[in-house]
């Protein structure tokens, strides 16, 4: 089977960009199965339920957040009631929303999960290893697919290395920059430090240049608007699993510009 998992998502820009291509590449590979990172789908902050809604309406069957999970407020209005919807695991005990889901395709069960790195991220969270450990404890799964949302990349390959062998795809987002580092790791772990963004090419990781620009020259707070011009890119990856196996057989990394 193939998996398709695309990087963050940004805005309008990246929304386009993804309901412009999205039926070609599921056609082009035979795609199976989607799992698309949706934290900045909003104006590039969280997601709404009218574009979580969009995501479904394109194929997708799990849609994994992050550090934005909860910056459009709205999400809380609906978050309890969706069944495809990921926020990040290591989130404290009692935070809403699920970690996980587990999905049966054609038999198959599939669990997709994310984890948020600690490196450079302000928020208190339980360690994405330990929370991990506990997943695979507690959740039987034919494959795991991980969505590792982190700064660092030691962080993410540090992850990549001690889960090898024991979750099936483990593919970083967060950074908005794909990573040249594709590879299945010795015991058949796929492994990406990150897959990239969808949305605008020329702007700093989706944001109006001139907005961060200023930020840097001067020290001072500025506004994020979003890059809703321009070149637009698509970035993920696509996965070939074998059904009986549960093995990573191959990969092709997906970077589109139009
Ligand atoms: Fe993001
Ligand atoms: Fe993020």
């Amino acid at each position: 089977m193939r998996i398709l998992l695309i990087g963050d998502v940004f805005s309008t820009s990246g929304r386009k960009v993804l309901e412009d291509n999205i039926k070609q590449i599921k056609q082009e590979y035979g795609i199976n199965f989607i799992v698309i990172n949706g934290e900045n789908i909003a104006h590039g902050n969280g997601i709404t339920k009218k574009y979580y809604d969009f995501l479904l309406s394109l194929g997708t069957n799990v849609v994994t957040l992050g550090n934005h999970s909860f910056s459009n407020q709205e999400i809380y209005r609906w978050i309890g009631d969706v069944k495809n919807l990921v926020r990040p695991l290591n989130y404290g005990k009692g935070t809403p929303g699920t970690g996980y889901v587990t999905v049966n395709y054609n038999g198959i069960k599939i669990t997709v999960f994310q984890v948020l790195g600690r490196t450079f991220e302000k928020t208190s969270l339980d360690c994405p290893f330990r929370a991990t450990e506990e997943l695979l404890e507690n959740v039987k799964s034919d494959i795991y697919i991980c969505d590792f949302h982190g700064e660092a990349t030691s962080e993410k390959i540090a992850y990549g290395l001690y889960f090898d062998g024991r979750v099936n795809i483990i593919v970083g987002t967060h950074t908005h920059v794909q990573t040249n580092d594709a590879h299945i790791l010795d015991k058949g772990t796929m492994y990406m430090s990150d897959l990239g963004m969808t949305g605008a090419l020329d702007g700093v990781i989706g944001v109006e240049p001139s907005c961060i620009i200023k930020r840097f020259l001067t020290g001072m707070p500025s506004r994020h608007d979003p890059m809703e011009r321009g070149k637009l890119q698509l970035c993920g990856l696509v996965v070939d699993i074998n059904e009986h196996t549960h093995k990573v057989t191959s990969f092709d990394i997906i970077r589109m510009i139009q």
